[in-house]
């Protein structure tokens, strides 16, 4: 059967390899669901958003929140389905033709390759350092073509935690004839942006995401952040009505409340810390600083059979370990919740007593 693009007979189908588990620490999702805490307002809201018109007041309200949520201008902002789909649209936005590629750096987050592949964009990987640091003039050189269309840095990065070194970026950002995308889907964790530089910078495009600090991840909702004329550019790949109006109601309705979900934010930093002085003070792993919701780590050669033992201990946490740079190492999530923190780290403490 020939009907499709011949290059996506190579392509791996999308699919998320995380087995569903009680204590669901994979993902990076939050324990918190948002219908729960705004339900009564998102209610009220709805009754005045008509679901059989296409427009509605909602779409503008929506824009100016988010735009004083951001700190920019409402004419930089696009929004969409996730963070995901605003990748997909920037890659199909800039793509030009089959020679195009973007570069990012590895490990990062898996799905810039799976959506560059989605829409024929090749890309091009840096390997990041053993510290998780990268040299700006190799990324640079990798970058260096007319057929490169898009630079990746994913900041904090996924799955290493880490912040890159802002003058890094700032040289990369100024040395590039292309776009330059930041995703910073774990910005309210991080507290570190590049939004303030939209003005100065016309190729720097930044994504966000609803789905970690503001516990959205099934809403699905995320933004680009760039010049306006970018936006204008951008938004011409993008079908008219992709966002339905209750997801944009139910957006409206938590900036309105975001009180609640930033002062949970907070207590998911406060448990992140905790979990890693816990695990910092256990003598085989090794973990790492992370400016995310989440943690990796390593227990050497042991690793692949503690995420199995957390496994079967209706556990998810998610493996890592597929690029050499993070050889041997899982990621947990780091919620908010005391109790299933403390239960990870009993089974951790277990797994280590057991396996010496
Ligand atoms: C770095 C990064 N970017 C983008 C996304 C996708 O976010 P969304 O759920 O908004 O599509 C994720 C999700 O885990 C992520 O870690």
């Amino acid at each position: 059967m020939d009907y499709f693009r011949s290059d996506l007979k190579q392509k791996k189908p999308v699919n998320i390899n995380v087995p569903q588990k009680k204590l669901k620490m994979g993902l990076n999702e939050s324990t918190l669901n948002p219908m729960e805490i705004v339900q009564k307002h998102f209610l009220e809201k709805m009754e005045k958003v008509p679901l059989n018109r296409y427009f509605n007041g909602i779409t503008d309200e929506l824009r100016t929140k988010l735009a004083e949520y951001a700190e920019v201008a409402p004419d930089c902002l696009a929004f969409g389905n996730g963070a995901d789909e605003m990748l997909y649209y920037i890659f199909t936005a800039v793509r030009e033709n089959n020679d195009s590629f973007a570069v990012s750096l590895a490990p990062s987050y898996f799905d810039y390759r799976s959506y560059s592949g989605a829409v024929g964009l090749g890309i091009k990987f840096l390997s990041l350092q053993p510290d998780f640091d990268f040299s700006a003039a190799d990324f640079l050189k990798l970058a260096d073509s007319p057929n490169c269309k898009l630079v990746i840095l994913c900041n904090p990065n996924n799955p290493t935690g880490n912040l890159l070194d802002e003058k890094k970026i700032i040289k990369v950002i100024e040395s590039s004839n292309s776009l330059v995308l930041i995703d910073e889907t774990y910005f309210e964790f991080s507290g570190k942006t590049f939004t303030d530089q939209i003005g100065k910078y016309p190729n720097l495009i930044i994504v966000r995401s609803f789905s970690k600090a503001f516990s959205a991840a099934g809403l699905r909702f995320g933004y680009v952040i760039s010049h306006s004329e970018n936006i204008r550019e951008l938004e011409k790949v993008m079908t008219i009505f992709h966002l339905n109006l209750m997801t944009q109601a139910m957006v409206t309705t938590i900036l309105k409340n975001k009180a609640i979900f930033l002062e949970h934010n907070r207590k998911v930093i406060e448990q992140k810390q905790f979990v890693f002085e816990e695990l910092n003070k256990m003598e085989s792993i090794s973990v790492h600083p992370s400016a995310t919701n989440f943690l990796t780590f390593s227990l050497g050669n042991r690793t692949e059979d503690l995420f199995n033992f957390m496994s079967e201990n209706d556990i998810a946490i998610r493996p890592v370990w597929h690029h050499p740079v993070l050889k041997e190492h899982v990621r947990v999530t780091i919620s908010g919740e005391e109790e299933e923190n403390r239960l990870f780290l009993e089974k951790v403490k277990e797994f280590i007593l057991n396996s010496t």
